[in-house]
């Protein structure tokens, strides 16, 4: 691998069908499926730290063990010990771009196992791209912007409860949306910054607006994220995040903690239900929708932030000169990279 240049992921997005490429990271999932001769073949996601690139590896790839000096061929990868859990291992990749229905596909067909303490698998987890500390002081702005019984609540939870230190780090997702390191803060502040905006402008046209109410709401709004996922150290969902989902686990520990600090009777509910109904809907696992002013800003600010990070992730990845994006599963649409002169 080393005497051949490494591309990143994204430097990978870009390239165009037909070109070959080189990518060394941790992945972050791996699943063994047969095809239609019975052959093995992976689905796989690597990540390095400009994100995640997913593909397949068929059943005619050639699989080698470079943890030594050298390298030594593996015949049987799915029941050899490298490759049978290769979740959170960092691996060498060698691929080719091809296309399928008219989207661009990644086939890997040599895997290289690594020697995992020469290449440390955490190395190449992606955080978010922006600065720590200065999404970490948005979040106390916003925390501060809470006073009196709400923000002394959320000093509890954050703070006292001693939540914070593995906040700041969670992702907000496994794929889909801010699924690195950090991810769940820069998707919380932002989420929150657009909650108090929209509750403060309403509050201003006489509407009866409980801006506190909102903010606390919306920077708890995804707190069962911290048990529907873990870092290993990619992220991954937890078996409690399959199968209870994050709205219900982050119900359950707002229950508690507000039951612990005995919350207000009418606050624990008006800030429950922003919890239980921020996914706007039934059928994207919300069991109520918004009833008040302070669950429709927090609902309405969440799909936003999702939308708006589908759209630039999905321009970022474009080739030069395209303008329509690929068409865009988590978000149901293709997205336009809009330019002002662009033949308008
Ligand atoms: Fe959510
Ligand atoms: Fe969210």
């Amino acid at each position: 691998m080393e005497e051949q240049r490494i591309s990143r992921t994204g430097e990978i997005r870009r390239l165009s069908k037909d070109d070959r490429f080189k990518v060394l990271g941790v992945i972050s999932k791996a699943s063994v499926r047969k095809d239609k001769n019975g052959r093995n073949y992976w689905d796989i996601a690597v990540m390095d730290e400009e994100g995640i690139l997913e593909g397949k590896i068929w059943g005619n790839s050639k699989w080698w063990d470079k943890s030594g000096d050298g390298q030594i061929e593996i015949s049987d990868p799915a029941s050899s010990e490298l490759f049978r859990e290769m979740t959170g291992k960092t691996l060498g990749l060698a691929g080719q771009v091809t296309e399928f229905k008219g989207q661009a596909q990644y086939n890997f067909n040599s895997v290289y196992y690594m020697n995992q303490e020469k290449f440390p698998p955490h190395r190449f987890v992606q955080r978010s791209p922006y600065d720590a500390d200065t999404l970490e002081k948005e979040f106390m702005d916003l925390v501060e912007a809470c006073d009196g019984p709400v923000g002394d609540f959320l000093q509890f939870v954050f703070f006292e409860k001693g939540i914070w230190e593995k906040f700041k780090d969670w992702p907000a997702a496994v794929s889909h949306h801010h699924a690195y390191v950090g991810g769940l803060l820069e998707h919380t502040v932002a989420v929150a910054r657009t909650a108090r905006s929209l509750a403060e402008t309403y509050a201003h046209s006489g509407y009866e607006v409980n801006v506190p109410v909102a903010i606390a709401g919306a920077l708890l709004h995804d707190l069962g994220k911290m048990d529907s996922y873990r870092l290993s150290p990619a992220p991954e969902m937890t078996v409690a995040g399959t199968v209870i989902d994050h709205i219900v686990l982050g119900y359950s520990m707002y229950a508690s903690m507000a039951g612990e600090y005995t919350l207000d009777e009418r606050l624990f509910a008006a800030i429950g239900h922003i919890l239980v109904s921020h996914h706007g809907c039934r059928e994207f696992g919300s069991p109520v929708l918004p009833a008040t002013p302070e669950a429709m800003v927090v609902s309405a600010a969440d799909e936003l932030d999702f939308r708006l990070f589908c759209w630039k992730n999905a321009v970022e990845q474009m080739e030069d000169g395209k303008e329509i994006s690929d068409y865009n599963f988590s978000a149901q649409r293709r997205f336009w990279k809009w330019e002002q002169g662009n033949g308008a």
